[in-house]
């Protein structure tokens, strides 16, 4: 085995990610946070019920020109002291990671810095080790600390159970089948009438259901035994219980909030299990640090935070300004490949870079090149 390269997480980094639809631009130093701008276009793609592809490329096109200016000027760093430009090639929206592409090749010739192609999941993996101005994080000490560990992502796209036993080199356990938890959670919002994305607002429902009444909602993949994921079923079964509910004649607002609460359980409780399963198959495990849009859910913070630790293992939440798509976590992902010299410095290598939609966490390049 080569040695790893000792990773110092030292250096400053400007950060881009245009995957989907939030136009992200921010500036990491040592771990910290020194500016995170979002440009949300939440609204733009609301009236079409999920984010539509040509739309936000469109918006990003807009807006990455004064998200770049005004995370500079936020960071209180010059260009000259960044040590490199991170952007996210994926996986994403094509045409909408080419926008952030395009444009930290801009500003790489220009300021003549080099380009830090980054994984979007390896960024939210990463988001929990992410400080504040004043150093101040979920998890604070030296992340090497933490190896090995599991990663757990929760977002729009993605479900995925990860082991790291080193840095840059990620072996899923489980991924989802078929739609991914944030998907379910939306698709299942749009049933509900909620609108897009619907995630938040079941979560709000959730919150206030008096949790009287039961629908028999199945708990995904539960015995399938391995750690895959799969949320169609339970999407499915979800649409059938409305509609039988609403066939019935019963008024939405007598049974949605309970619903929503079992909903979420369900998909609480599927997690836990797979997590649960990790657990036992690597005994070794240090740690578990989360990332994704969906631990914006309280519940599920909470429920899988005492369960993780009823095992007597550590797990981490990003902040929640980190939790959704946000560009500090690639300045992180940004930050260890920085520090494993896996960057690219001539004007021929960064031309050559281009969107990788599909791009899984396992194809990092590994470090030490
Ligand atoms: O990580 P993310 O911002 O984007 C992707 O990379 O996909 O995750 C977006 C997902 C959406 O499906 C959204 O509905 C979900 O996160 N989400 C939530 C909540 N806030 C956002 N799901 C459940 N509860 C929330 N409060
Ligand atoms: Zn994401």
């Amino acid at each position: 085995m080569t040695p790893t390269k000792q990773l110092t997480w030292k250096g400053t980094i400007l950060a881009i990610d245009t995957s989907c639809d939030e136009t992200a631009v921010a500036v990491v130093q040592d771990r910290k946070v020194l500016s995170s701008v979002i440009s949300s276009q939440v609204e733009l793609h609301k009236k079409w019920g999920g984010v539509v592809p040509a739309i936000a490329r469109r918006a990003h096109e807009e807006n990455i020109e004064s998200a770049f200016h005004e995370a500079v000027k936020r960071s209180g760093v010059m260009m000259n002291d960044v040590n490199g430009i991170a952007v996210t090639i994926g996986p994403g929206l094509a045409i909408d990671l080419e926008v952030g592409i395009d444009f930290a090749k801009k500003i790489s010739r220009e300021y003549k810095k080099p380009l830090i192609p980054v994984n979007h999941m390896e960024g939210h993996l990463l988001s929990s080790l992410l400080l504040n101005a004043s150093g101040n994080g979920s998890f604070e000490q030296d992340p090497d600390e933490l190896l090995p560990f599991l990663g757990m992502l929760i977002s729009g796209k993605h479900t995925e159970i990860i082991r790291v036993e080193k840095f840059g080199e990620y072996k899923k356990l489980g991924w989802t089948l078929d739609d991914a938890a944030g998907e379910a959670f939306d698709k299942v919002g749009r049933v509900l009438g909620f609108g897009y994305p619907g995630g938040p607002i079941i979560s709000e429902f959730a919150k206030k259901a008096p949790r009287k009444e039961n629908f028999g909602l199945p708990i995904p993949m539960e015995r399938s035994g391995d750690m895959n994921f799969s949320y169609s079923g339970l999407k499915t079964a979800s649409l059938y219980r409305v509609t039988e509910l609403r066939e019935k004649g019963r008024k939405d607002t007598e049974w949605v909030a309970d619903f929503c609460w079992e909903f979420v359980d369900s998909i609480t409780k599927s997690i836990i299990n797979k997590v649960g399963m990790a657990l036992d198959e690597f005994p070794d495990t240090k740690g578990i640090l989360t990332g994704g849009g969906v631990y914006n859910n309280e519940y599920l913070v909470r429920t899988l935070g005492s369960y993780v630790r009823s095992r007597g293992v550590q797990i981490y939440f990003p902040d929640k300004k980190y939790r959704g798509d946000n560009a500090a976590m690639i300045g992180i992902a940004g930050l260890r490949m920085f520090n494993h010299n896996n960057y690219l410095i001539s004007e021929k290598q960064v031309e050559q870079v281009d969107r990788v939609p599909r791009f899984s966490i396992e194809d990092i390049i590994a470090p030490n090149i």
